[in-house]
């Protein structure tokens, strides 16, 4: 389990109390869609760690792929934050064995640059794996760059093209045409819920994460996200001081991970939070993201002295995969001398913490243990259904988003479509 300080939040347990009463039959709503294990409700990403069919397809196919020299994922938004946000936290933005590329928004140096390397690899007699994954099937930014592969590479035996996508989508039907390899999501799963499907498990899978373990993870924390005592559930304790601190005038929510891993994962929880939420005047919520120490070095001075508009959540890590030392220092760099940087980092965390709350601007802190396939697991799912919980305190639903489609339609429209 986490551990959730709240002491400088500002916000009183009887206050927190209150709040997370109302959520209680939002909860049991929630829990009897994981009981019904059926993809027929908004909410139904819930199931997906349940779903042993899918990881069981997904990993069949991710096995097949194992001897590939590149991944290349092609897809925006819920169909790419998610797996970076655990690809970096569990593997690091290098991975360690294969490498991957993403082609996310319409951008010509970088999709020339990632055919480059197709190309070469290719030329290397090595296999590449291209995953487009678009659940509408539609998006343009997301089928221009597959249609840019796939004109130079369609023809390759050493490219291998896997599509993840809705049933019924344009893109289903060319994978069928063309034979491709197919994997579905479920219809009623939206985009920035769809981390534990398909679309995130297999080129994850293919990358080497243990996406079992992932998938344990979130069980484990769906377990207790659906209880309805703030004691043991760490997302109705964080969906009620949001709730709170937005009430109190806090609009802009900060997450402040303490681990450059962490940052894939702070910027799909910025999705997941400001397209869930962010739908009415008096409602929404600002999430960034900032990265420490490095962040507080460009924004700290705003945090502790600008307009008191920002509530933050430090994101900490007790255990990293390493520990750097730094071995030897003299004259008046002498005090780092044998120290961990561990042990520096956890000073830097102190003192940040020491001087938010000397200048009264609120914060939490959640401390994971580690970086870990399970960890990564549990950490998303708290925060999707920490998510759900505030739409419901704020009567907001956090399933659509209206407004990212009116972009696409008008786009579509100048294009001629
Ligand atoms: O969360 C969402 O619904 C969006 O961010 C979508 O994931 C994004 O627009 C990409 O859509 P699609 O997966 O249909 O290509």
């Amino acid at each position: 389990m986490f551990t959730i300080t709240w002491k400088n939040a500002g916000v009183t347990l009887t206050n927190i109390r209150d709040t997370a009463a109302k959520c209680k039959s939002r909860i049991l709503a929630l829990r009897q869609v994981v009981e019904r294990r059926a993809y027929t409700d908004a909410a139904s990403s819930l199931v997906l760690p349940y779903d042993v069919s899918q990881v069981r397809t997904t990993q069949q196919l991710a096995r097949r792929c194992r001897d590939a020299a590149l991944l290349v994922v092609v897809g925006i938004g819920g169909s790419s934050l998610g797996t970076r946000a655990v690809q970096e936290a569990v593997l690091g933005t290098i991975t360690p064995g294969m490498p991957v590329l993403y082609a996310e928004t319409v951008d010509s140096d970088a999709t020339a640059a990632i055919a480059k390397r197709i190309r070469s690899t290719v030329r290397d007699n090595k296999r590449v794996v291209i995953n487009v994954v678009s659940k509408s099937g539609t998006t343009m930014e997301t089928i221009a760059n597959f249609l840019v592969f796939l004109d130079e590479f369609r023809r390759s035996k050493l490219v291998t093209m896997v599509v993840t996508t809705d049933v019924g989508s344009p893109l289903e039907h060319l994978a069928k045409q063309n034979d491709w390899s197919l994997l579905t999501i479920p219809d009623a799963v939206g985009g920035r819920y769809s981390v534990f499907s398909a679309v995130s498990l297999f080129p994850l899978a293919v990358l080497g994460v243990d996406i079992e373990r992932l998938v344990q993870g979130a069980q484990h924390m769906l377990g207790h996200c659906l209880r309805t005592d703030i004691a043991s559930n760490p997302a109705l304790l964080l969906a009620s001081i949001a709730y709170l601190e937005l009430k109190r005038g806090k609009t802009v929510h900060d997450t402040f991970v303490f681990s450059t891993k962490l940052e894939g994962y702070g910027k799909w929880y910025r999705q997941l939070l400001a397209e869930s939420l962010g739908k009415t005047q008096d409602a929404g919520i600002l999430p960034t993201v900032s990265v420490g120490s490095t962040d507080l070095h460009s924004v700290g001075q705003y945090d502790l002295a600008g307009p008191r508009l920002v509530f933050h959540r430090f994101v900490t890590v007790d255990k990293f995969g390493q520990d750097v030392h730094v071995a030897k220092a003299d004259g008046i760099f002498s005090y780092l001398q044998h120290k961990s940087f561990t042990r520096l980092l956890d000073a830097i965390v102190q003192g940040t913490q020491d001087a938010f709350s000397r200048h009264k601007r609120p914060f939490i802190q959640i401390a994971v243990p580690d970086l870990s396939a399970d960890t990564i697991g549990r950490l998303l799912q708290m925060e999707m259904v920490s998510v759900m919980l505030l739409g419901h305190l704020l009567k907001v639903n956090p399933f659509d988003q209206q407004a990212v489609e009116e972009y696409k339609i008008t786009a579509r429209t100048l294009l001629g479509r």
